[in-house]
């Protein structure tokens, strides 16, 4: 039987590589495009060598329409589309709100404008939780039928407006292109081979590379960001997510709009992608050293502009739905997270 083959924008980022190691192990033919901004063309080899398969590798930037159509045309169809490829630091974001806007809504609507081209499409799109803002107390764990609060950042306003953009060109293309967007958690960890991981440009920004990367050495020390917030230990909550988890959640959601489109709700459906547990920053730090024996020097430091205090999934509609869950132990993924930042420390 012929295999179908599913586009990958951005699968040489953090959760792009792990999903196409999880599609190719599902028995899908992966093409990848990536313009590298983030990333780097070494995490093919990596795929490669977890599956023993080289996805096809196109360097291109989904947001230029003439590089862009350019894959669509050398590889003249896809039959479903994960579309990672987008700028993510919620920092940089409000400081270059251009930038964020151009990129990450033009390269959505280019990857629309193509796919409408043919007779039948499926696209699954990386949004974030980061949709709900601050959800009010009751509407903690977060359904996807919570309010959307006014974004805090550019980017998350990215987010929102290319679910709106998704959204209004459902209803426009009827049932010949399916939509799932899934709303991202917080991932972490790494392949359990360790060849590939979360790769952060200078210093991360987001929490578990910054905790790695204490325990490594290569920073002093951690600053806690708040411990004044008015959860049980004061620091903010999230729900953290196995990227190897969220990548096998792909899977289902490009197996439900291919093989099961008759039992989507409508054209486009929305997915919470999480644990359904919370874990405040302390939490995180003390799971991380229960489980490597490593201890992470941390100061607490002021809060960070713009951080949501609490917020984690009810992941119920996605478990039942699309029959997966996020169930990777924790101890299991803070050593997959460490083994990673050993192996880069080794490489360098
Ligand atoms: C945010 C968005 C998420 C988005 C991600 C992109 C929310 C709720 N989440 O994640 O949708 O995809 O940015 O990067 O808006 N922390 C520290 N010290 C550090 C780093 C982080 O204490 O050095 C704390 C933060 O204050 C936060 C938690 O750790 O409470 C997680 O932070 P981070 O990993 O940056 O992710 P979010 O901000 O939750």
């Amino acid at each position: 039987m012929k295999r179908s083959k599913v586009l990958v924008t951005g699968g040489t980022g953090y959760i792009g590589a792990h999903t196409t190691v999880e599609l190719q192990q599902a028995g899908f033919e992966v093409v990848v495009v990536d313009n590298l901004s983030n990333s780097t063309e070494d995490v093919i080899d990596g795929i490669e060598k977890i599956t023993g398969e080289r996805p096809r590798f196109y360097m291109a930037d989904c947001s230029d329409l003439e590089s862009f159509t350019r894959v669509f045309k050398e590889e003249e169809y896809f039959d479903a589309a994960i579309h990672f490829a987008a700028f993510k630091a919620v920092g940089e974001s409000v400081r270059e709100p251009l930038k964020y806007y151009r990129n990450n809504l033009q390269s959505l609507i280019n990857l629309l404008l193509l796919t409408s081209e043919s007779k039948k499409g499926a696209i699954l799109f990386s949004s974030s939780c980061t949709v709900y803002g601050q959800p009010d107390k009751e509407h903690l764990p977060v359904r996807e039928d919570a309010p959307l609060k006014k974004a805090e950042s550019p980017y998350g306003l990215t987010k929102q407006m290319c679910e709106d953009i998704l959204s209004d060109s459902s209803r426009a293309f009827g049932e010949r292109i399916r939509i799932i967007s899934l709303r991202y958690f917080n991932p972490i960890g790494a392949h359990k081979s360790a060849l590939i991981g979360e790769l952060p440009r200078g210093v991360p920004q987001n929490l578990l590379p910054f905790v790695t990367q204490t325990a490594i050495g290569k920073r002093d020390k951690l600053s806690v960001f708040g411990n004044d917030y008015s959860t049980p230990d004061g620091s903010c909550i999230r729900d953290y997510i196995y990227v190897c988890d969220l990548a096998k959640a792909h899977v289902a959601a490009v197996e439900r709009m291919l093989f099961k489109p008759g039992e989507m709700e409508s054209g486009i459906e929305y997915f919470n992608l999480g644990t359904g547990r919370g874990l405040s920053v302390l939490e995180v730090i003390n799971e991380f050293e229960k489980a490597t024996g490593v201890k992470v020097p941390y100061v607490i430091a002021p809060r960070r502009e713009g951080d949501v205090e609490q917020v984690w999934a009810d992941p119920s509609k996605a478990n039942k739905t699309l029959g997966w869950r996020a169930d990777t132990p924790i101890d299991e993924v803070m050593r997959s997270a460490w083994l990673w930042e050993q192996r880069l420390a080794s490489n360098s």
